[in-house]
């Protein structure tokens, strides 16, 4: 049973954390990890050595939960995430949120890099998410229902907490940060969108499109998690401009604003 795993997981990260109550989960989209390095006091827990925790075989990639104070508060950050695009299905994705949940965390802050649809913002913009589009089928509360985490059907129409979401604007205003505002649309990648996708996302409503995020949306409206959701915009969406997309642009443009987005999710975390 999952659900059995699920505490499992739970209990062991509580044992390293000595029975300790934390608040925060957040979780670190590219170019957004060393936040982690901020975290004090720091307990860092390998996803290898937590039971049942999906691992990346990827080289080279971060599998860390490190917990401690950011701002004065207890948060446990995810260094790297789960992506569909890497074969994990949409249940493995969303483990560690669960896991959270489990945990008795109640704020998940979810941070992602995504492409921007909205022609009149630039890269290098941060967009608050307060809504989503999922185009793919696949949805991670497909099968049995785990009762003891929520409901069979649940609301999504408050995805993104309406009282989050006004602390992120407040901490933006406070820092001098033009924050943007809008729908983000989930495509299942690793490819990027083609043109005529993201004049379709633009038709429907969709301000950036990106390929993580939504997943873990839906696990935390399940579980009656407040959630939020900032995208950092690190390049025009495909066929926006006259030129190709490639990932070193998403890493350039994740590198320039990170130290405003980095702000941006301490302000909040202050504050919320
Ligand atoms: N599309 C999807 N995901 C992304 C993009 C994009 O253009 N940029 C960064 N992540």
């Amino acid at each position: 049973m999952i659900i059995d795993n699920l505490k499992d997981s739970a209990s062991y990260i509580n044992k390293k954390l000595n029975g300790e109550k934390y608040e925060y989960a957040l979780v670190l989209g590219s170019g957004l990890g060393d936040l982690a390095d901020e975290i004090e006091n720091p307990v860092a827990i390998d996803y290898h050595a937590i039971p049942h925790f999906p691992v990346s075989t990827v080289p080279g990639h971060k599998g860390m939960l490190v917990a401690g104070t950011l701002e004065g508060k207890k948060v446990i950050a995810m260094q790297g995430r789960f992506h569909f695009y890497e074969g994990w299905s949409m249940d493995e994705v969303v483990y560690p949120i669960r896991v959270f949940k489990l945990l008795g965390l109640d704020k998940l802050i979810l941070t992602n890099a995504a492409g921007c649809v909205n022609k009149e913002w630039k890269p290098g913009s941060l967009m608050l998410i307060n809504d989503h589009i999922k185009i793919i089928a696949e949805c991670p509360n497909r099968g049995a229902n785990i009762d003891e985490l929520g409901p069979r059907f649940f609301d999504m129409s408050e995805a993104y907490s309406k009282e989050g979401r006004a602390k992120v604007k407040q901490a933006a205003a406070t820092l001098g940060i033009d924050l943007k505002e809008g729908v983000y649309m989930m495509f299942s990648g690793p490819n990027f969108e083609t043109p005529a996708e993201v004049r379709f996302a633009r038709i429907a409503g969709a301000d950036a499109v990106g390929m993580s995020t939504v997943p873990e949306a839906i696990a935390a409206s399940h579980m009656g998690m407040k959630c939020i959701g900032i995208s950092c915009m690190t390049n025009m969406a495909a066929g926006i401009l006259d030129q190709k997309l490639n990932h070193e642009e998403v890493l350039e443009t994740g590198e320039r604003v990170k130290k405003s987005f980095q702000s941006l999710v301490k302000e909040t975390i202050r504050i919320w």
